[in-house]
């Protein structure tokens, strides 16, 4: 093996690294033997030189191995599970996880927090009071055998170079890298011992890739380098401009998916592309003939309330609060988390709504307390944004557009000057947008 020197300077000279030396430099790193300047020097390398796909794949095996992976052994459900690469009031795993487990299909999801301005399943779910996500690989293993659902956490046996690496990219600049991102996302995944994965690559406004070209890139990366795997991925490339659903913000969105897989709440946006990622997957796992039929199961498992029923087991077994849950099923969520300060925003214009400029809404969130500026920050579960109308409809000056919700009025005031230039209000009706802008497998 070449010095950590050598290493770094073999890739900053954009030449490519055997595998095996991609695993030794992990290893060194996990066992502390190789300083945290040399790894992000190398980071940076990275970002600029790039990795081929031998090396990516190394690298994710490298991950992969710094900690266990999940085994399902006797297990006789397929098994499998969709990743979003992050975006505004994305609440769809908390909607689709348990509507394919109560298909039939086993998701042991390991999921993560907020990151910038987009919002984190895990801390969605931490809301519930008491619910518990750091499970151990025992505990994610044994929850998935009883419910076919568990909701995990990356911990420090489930891909810890991966947990220590991101930090550093973080604070470095280095995250925006297609390999580095690929093996960072794939690890974690492929660690599930899951058969296969939908993604849900977001683009635009509210989206970590803002462009289709940059979107479909990463795509391209996470289908490849998962095949390496074994895995049968595709992924989907989806539009995120304005915030999906009617809320932002942790509790608020844990309520609207409760909502909506208890067939109170029929949004259009949430649920079409809820069931084109559902539809995907169960394709991949021949688990229905046709796109058609998965639809069908899907929609039937809200109508009969297996899937907020499965929600609602796990959740209890993972330690959350059922009085609070029940609170959530009969839309009565404030009574448990409720804002101390509120602030609806009305049109100063009349015409059409055209957009809630997501990214802008992201931070704003963050402002208002329901995402964090440091990494220490603690979250206000009951922070967020209600929206009162959708991309489409007919505003008239003075109409209600958005309640803000937090601890303080100093926050309402920050989040107000932040959105003064992000509600887009135009003359013609604008066309309907379609989500779902490409399909890649
Ligand atoms: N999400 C991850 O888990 N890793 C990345 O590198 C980027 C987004």
């Amino acid at each position: 093996m070449h010095s950590p020197y050598e290493f770094i300077a073999h890739k900053q000279s954009g030449k490519e690294h055997p595998p095996k030396e991609i695993q030794t430099f992990i290893e060194r790193f996990i066992n502390h033997r190789i300083p945290d300047y040399q790894m992000t020097a190398w980071l940076m390398a990275v970002y600029f030189q790039g990795m081929t796909f031998s090396e990516t794949e190394a690298l994710t095996s490298a991950f992969i191995n710094s900690g266990r992976q999940l085994t399902h052994n006797g297990l006789k459900l397929p098994i499998g599970d969709k990743h979003s690469t992050g975006g505004v009031g994305d609440k769809i795993t908390l909607i689709l996880a348990p509507i394919l487990a109560a298909c039939g299909i086993a998701v042991p999801t390991i999921t993560g927090r907020g990151l910038g301005f987009t919002g984190g399943t895990l801390d969605k779910l931490e809301s519930l009071p008491g619910m518990r996500v750091n499970l151990s690989l025992e505990e994610i293993e044994a929850t998935t055998a009883e419910f076919g659902l568990a909701f995990g956490a990356q911990t420090n046996e489930i891909v810890p170079a991966d947990q220590r690496i991101y930090a550093l990219r973080d604070v470095t600049a280095t995250v925006r890298s297609l390999p580095l991102i690929t093996s960072s996302i794939l690890s974690k995944k492929v660690a599930e011992g899951i058969q296969a994965i939908v993604f849900d690559v977001k683009c635009g406004h509210g989206a970590f890739m803002s462009s289709y070209n940059e979107a479909h890139e990463l795509a391209k990366w996470l289908v490849h380098v998962g095949q390496l795997f074994g895995l049968n991925t595709s992924a989907l490339i989806t539009k995120m401009d304005t915030p999906l659903g009617r809320t932002v913000g942790n509790w608020l969105e844990l309520e609207e998916s409760v909502q909506i897989l208890a067939g109170n709440q029929d949004l259009r946006d949430i649920l079409d592309l809820t069931f084109a990622l559902g539809a995907t997957l169960m394709k991949q796992l021949q688990f229905v003939e046709s796109r058609a039929e998965a639809y069908t199961r899907m929609k039937d498992v809200i109508r009969n309330g297996l899937a907020l029923e499965k929600l609602e087991a796990v959740m209890m077994h993972q330690s959350g609060d059922l009085n609070s849950f029940k609170l959530l099923t009969r839309g009565k969520g404030d009574e448990v988390h409720r804002a101390r300060a509120s602030r609806t925003v009305e049109a100063t214009i009349s015409g059409y709504l055209n957009n809630f400029w997501a990214r802008d809404f992201g931070f704003a969130a963050i402002l208002l307390g329901a995402g964090r500026q440091r990494s220490d920050d603690i979250i206000n579960p009951a922070a967020g944004i209600r929206f009162h109308c959708d991309v489409e409809d007919q505003i008239n000056a003075g109409d209600p557009l958005f309640t803000l919700y937090a601890d303080t009025n100093s926050q309402l005031d920050d989040a107000e000057e932040r959105l003064k230039k992000s509600v887009e209000i135009v003359e013609e009706k604008p066309e309907r947008v379609n989500l779902i802008i490409d399909e890649v497998s």
